[in-house]
């Protein structure tokens, strides 16, 4: 009887295991989406371009350089800052954290709209589909694009 358990264990472990595999698969590829592939529109930039005015612009600048108590929002010190890391950790940081006086104030919409202006403000390119909750997570922020590209 225990044999018999143990064989049906082994046989489900063998059945599911492969299944496990593809699914580990599909997720690492992805993970390799990044800011170069064209994650977000035009028009979405546009609009989060108003909403970064209202507000965030009083502490970050109009240009997104900040001051000296508020970081820059763009160039290398941003790349540094947040290479290697995904657009849903900025996402969350901003959403939790911004505007100081009032955080997680704004809708999740404004909260990516804004992401996608400070994307396009990063010189990073526009695409086809806006910037969505349930990608986000897997787009990698990349200082440079994938040289394998
Ligand atoms: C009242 C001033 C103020 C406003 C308004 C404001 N910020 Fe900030 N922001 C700061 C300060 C100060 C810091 C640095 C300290 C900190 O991280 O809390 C900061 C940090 C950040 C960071 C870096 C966070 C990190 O974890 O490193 C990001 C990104 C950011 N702000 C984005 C925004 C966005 C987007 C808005 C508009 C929705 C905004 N901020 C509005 C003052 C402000």
């Amino acid at each position: 009887m225990r044999l018999t358990a143990g064989l049906l264990l082994v046989i489900v472990i063998s059945l599911v295991h492969p299944v496990t595999a593809r699914g580990l698969q599909a997720t690492q590829a992805d993970v390799q989406r990044t800011v170069w592939d064209g994650v977000y529109t035009e028009a979405q930039a546009e609009r989060g371009g108003v909403q970064y005015t209202e507000s965030c612009a009083g502490c970050h600048a109009p240009d997104l350089r900040g001051n000296t108590t508020s970081p820059s929002l763009v160039g290398l010190s941003f790349a540094f800052l947040w290479g290697e890391r995904t657009l849903g950790e900025l996402f969350g940081r901003i959403q939790e954290l911004m505007p100081t006086n009032r955080p997680g104030s704004l809708s999740a919409q404004t909260y990516r709209d804004i992401l996608a202006f400070i994307l396009r403000s990063n010189s990073y390119p526009t695409g086809e589909q806006e910037l969505e909750s349930d990608r986000i997570d897997q787009i990698l922020i990349t200082a440079e694009p994938d040289p394998q590209q």
